[in-house]
């Protein structure tokens, strides 16, 4: 529990804990910072956080992962520690009112890091939130990912879209985030009960801000400035032909925008027929865009993807960033148990996250 845990490390019970989920995203893949759909959902992982103020301006961190207390101070920039997200939301919550001064903060994960699940987006809308509530403050789910966001783009100086922070704040497992973007307009849609949204884990660890993320956000920069407006993902076919012009590369990027923005307004309409068949075919033509347009999968993941859909699955893509990190597969409950059985025995690097 985290409420022991902080109360063996700081010697006092927490003001405040709670939990905050993992996402998975479904379909709609680099779309959230180009205008387009996403469909993610909530995990059953997540982190649980338990927060008490200060009376210093210091930030005292314990985490599960880690070893010993993290202590940083709120004029701290960044500093690449896996402590700076905790660092930058407290900074923000304080920035808004939400916080006087410093805190002591515990945190138990069952996220695993680099996965592509939104373990960064967790703690940060979780330790806003809680401030937020600290403070008895009543800021919608919604603003608090907006301000997450910014806590990645701004302090951490990753150019992320909204999609995880919406998608933690506000998803719960079991239903999808259908996300415009764009607009920031949203609704529930319940998963299929008979269906499995498997995530596994490919072995194969990935860090978004190791720069391919960003070099991916500036060619689809390059593809807006061509266009004259930022909204890639709702292109008519005429409007994309008009981009014949630019090189293959960026034709290439634009066209996985919008098709996968197109996939993900179709993915929306079969949970609600229940069409899982033609949802499956989707995931799999998402798999594509990402590995043939978009260059962001690894041989590791397409062979787990492969295999995950020859062994059963009616779909399956890689999930998030890209580069490695999770697959997510949509599989038949009644042959869940040997179809993970038979695919993880083939990749034995790989492994069960949800
Ligand atoms: C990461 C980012 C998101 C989104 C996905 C790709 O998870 O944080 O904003 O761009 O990659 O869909």
């Amino acid at each position: 529990m985290i409420s022991e845990h902080f109360e063996s490390i700081f010697g006092t019970t927490p003001k405040i804990e709670g939990f905050t989920p993992g996402r998975v995203n479904l379909i709609g893949e680099h779309t959230d910072y180009n205008g387009g759909m996403v469909l993610p959902t909530a995990l059953p992982l997540g982190i649980s956080l338990a927060i008490t103020p200060r009376t210093d301006s210091k930030i005292h961190i314990w985490s599960d992962k880690f070893d010993g207390i993290a202590i940083r101070n709120l004029s701290d920039k960044a500093d690449d520690h896996w402590s700076d997200y905790i660092v930058g939301a407290a900074i923000l919550a304080r920035e808004q009112g939400y916080l006087d001064n410093g805190i002591n903060i515990a945190a138990q994960t069952t996220l695993p890091f680099g996965a592509g699940i939104s373990s960064s987006a967790a703690v940060t809308v979780g330790v806003l939130k809680l401030a937020r509530d600290l403070a008895q403050d009543t800021t919608s789910d919604k603003d608090i990912a907006v301000m997450a966001r910014r806590v990645e783009n701004e302090y951490i100086g990753m150019p992320c879209g909204i999609m995880d922070q919406m998608a933690v704040a506000i998803a719960r497992p079991g239903q999808a985030l259908a996300l415009d973007t764009e607009t920031l307009a949203y609704e529930l849609v319940d998963l299929p009960g008979d269906y499995h949204m498997a995530v596994i884990h490919s072995g194969q660890f990935r860090q978004l801000n190791e720069g391919r993320y960003k070099e991916r956000k500036e060619e689809c920069d390059a593809v807006k400035a061509a266009l004259g407006h930022d909204n890639i993902c709702q292109i008519s076919d005429a409007e994309f032909a008009l981009l014949k012009h630019l090189p293959d590369v960026l034709q290439r990027r634009a066209r996985h925008c919008m098709t996968d923005h197109r996939r993900t307004v179709e993915a929306i309409d079969c949970l609600k027929r229940r069409d899982f068949l033609k949802l499956g075919q989707l995931m799999n033509e998402s798999h594509v865009s990402m590995r043939d347009d978009f260059e962001i999968t690894v041989p590791k993941v397409d062979q787990l993807v492969d295999d995950a859909v020859k062994l059963g699955a009616l779909g399956a893509r890689q999930t998030g960033g890209g580069f490695g990190g999770c697959i997510v597969a949509c599989i038949a409950n009644d042959k869940l148990e040997t179809w993970k059985e038979a695919l993880l025995s083939r990749h034995p690097e790989s492994f069960w996250v949800s």
